[in-house]
């Protein structure tokens, strides 16, 4: 059997260039998707908006955004293209994100999830965010309830463990083996997570 080369994983800050895949995987993530000229306006109007793409062998196949509410790191979007799922390309992403939100002095991390988003909470649980609340009836398209949760302080002892924790966990991981039929989750709702 010959052997594949090994996937090489970078993330990277989006840019316009990667728009036509985020809109690609944003489409098949999200059952109501951000409209097509979001992410374009997200990079070019807002200043408070950071966006990272995760690209293997340079396809982009996520992508994840955080607004910075003065001190507080709010997560916007994140999703993984469905074929390259349950590879760590999300916990890839969030480690990135947690520490894009610490280098700009965010206090803590939150995000909105609907409360059936099995794969995305548990996904944030492992990384130390906790449900904080419920926003009732905050999906439109059929009513459903978010939780809130957010991550205990970025810079203390336990988040930082945390973080440790699961970079070296991360480094000796199986590494991503590639597009697969697997890892079909499609969220229900918006994309403002
Ligand atoms: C949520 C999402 C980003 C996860 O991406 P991913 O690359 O598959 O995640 P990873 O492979 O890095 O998984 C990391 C952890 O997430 C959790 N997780 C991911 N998929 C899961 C699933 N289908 N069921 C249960 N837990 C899951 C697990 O805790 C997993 O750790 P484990 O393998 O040790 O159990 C992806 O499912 C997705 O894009 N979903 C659609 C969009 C969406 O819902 N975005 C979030 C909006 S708030």
């Amino acid at each position: 059997m010959v052997e594949r080369p090994p996937l090489t994983i970078l993330v990277e800050p989006m840019t316009l260039s990667d728009l036509a895949d985020v809109h690609r995987i944003e489409r098949v993530s999200f059952s109501v998707p951000w409209p097509d000229d979001a992410y374009r306006s997200e990079l070019t109007g807002n200043r408070l908006a950071s966006y990272l793409v995760a690209r293997a062998n340079g396809a982009v196949v996520g992508y994840a955004g955080i607004w910075m509410m003065v001190d507080e790191a709010h997560i916007t979007t994140f999703a993984v293209e469905p074929a390259w799922r349950r590879q760590r390309l999300g916990e890839t992403l969030l480690v990135a994100l947690l520490d894009l939100a610490i280098g700009r002095h965010a206090r803590e991390a939150t995000l909105e999830v609907r409360l059936s988003n099995l794969p995305a909470r548990r996904l944030y649980e492992k990384y130390g965010f906790r449900p904080v609340g419920v926003r009732p009836r905050y999906y439109s398209d059929n009513g459903e309830d978010a939780l809130i949760m957010t991550t205990p302080p970025l810079a203390g002892s336990a988040m930082r463990a945390l973080l440790d924790a699961r970079r070296a966990a991360l480094a000796t991981a199986p590494a991503p083996i590639g597009p697969s039929a697997g890892g079909t989750h499609l969220d229900t709702g918006e994309a403002a997570s």
